[in-house]
């Protein structure tokens, strides 16, 4: 059974891991699945700014190349450098929202808070595979 402090700490170690020399700002996620197992990501940047990729969209797409194209994605810790924390972006909102019915979203930092929301707070009314069927 992985726990929370385990998929925290993941995400701070993958964060050392970040291609960021544009930013600077290196980020970690840690998900867990339906099946309990976690993987990891960390943003990866580009010289063409635009193309940079996301901490947690690395970590789900890592989960969907191991555990399988029907994975389903329970938990997303991610870990941002900063004193407080800090919410998913846009896109990866909408990632997180097609691998998981109601995913728990926990952002941790440098600091002691942490901000626990879900994915349909964070992305409400979302399009998704549901609509397609
Ligand atoms: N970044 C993430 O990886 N996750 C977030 O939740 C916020 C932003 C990355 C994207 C970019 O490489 C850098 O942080 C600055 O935005």
């Amino acid at each position: 059974m992985i726990d929370e402090k385990t998929l925290a700490e993941a995400a701070r170690k993958t964060s050392l891991n970040a291609y960021a020399p544009y930013s600077k700002f290196r980020v970690g996620a840690a998900v867990l699945t339906d099946k309990g197992e976690m993987f990891t990501g960390c943003n990866v940047e580009n010289a063409t700014y635009g193309l940079a990729s996301c901490a947690e969209r690395n970590a789900i797409y890592n989960a969907v190349i191991h555990s399988g194209n029907d994975v389903k994605i329970t938990k997303v810790v991610v870990y941002t450098p900063t004193d407080e924390p800090t919410s998913p972006c846009g896109i990866c909102r909408q990632v997180i929202h097609e691998f998981g019915e109601n995913v728990e979203v926990i952002s941790v930092c440098d600091g002691p808070n942490q901000m626990r929301s879900t994915s349909n707070e964070l992305l409400p009314k979302a399009f998704g595979p549901r609509d397609l069927l």
